[in-house]
């Protein structure tokens, strides 16, 4: 019995929008993040998997960064207090405006909108 498969869908992505294709390695909109309370206040965390950084400098104030470091690649790695930190080569950025604190980056974290919806943090 020959017969085409007809379920070869690969990742249900289709064309949902002409032109603003992100070349971005963040998590489309609407993309669950991670809980609110897990992003301490006064500093942030890194969550890996959907290459996002959540900052929340005051309580209720989130801010969300591309994990991805502009140097290499690499995910960054930690928070230390007022600095995103990657460990592949020592780059780090303020856990303010994802800008460079020390290289060899040279380029800002691309930043991110995190809402919090109900204790989850939702990308977009
Ligand atoms: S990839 Fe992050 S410092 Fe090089």
């Amino acid at each position: 019995m020959i017969g085409a498969g007809a379920a070869l869908t690969a990742c249900g992505a289709g064309p949902s929008s002409s032109g603003g294709e992100s070349t971005s390695d963040t998590p489309a909109a609407g993309t669950p993040v991670g809980k609110a309370a897990d992003v301490p206040v006064g500093s942030g965390k890194i969550f890996a998997d959907q290459k996002v950084v959540v900052t929340q400098l005051t309580a209720g104030d989130f801010k969300a960064y591309s994990a991805v470091c502009t140097h290499q690649g690499c995910i960054v790695s930690s928070i230390d207090k007022s600095e995103i930190q990657c460990a592949c080569h020592g780059s780090a950025y303020s856990i303010k405006d994802g800008s460079v604190v020390a290289g060899p980056a040279t380029t800002a974290l691309p930043s991110a909108t995190v809402t919090d919806k109900n204790g989850t943090l939702t990308l977009g």
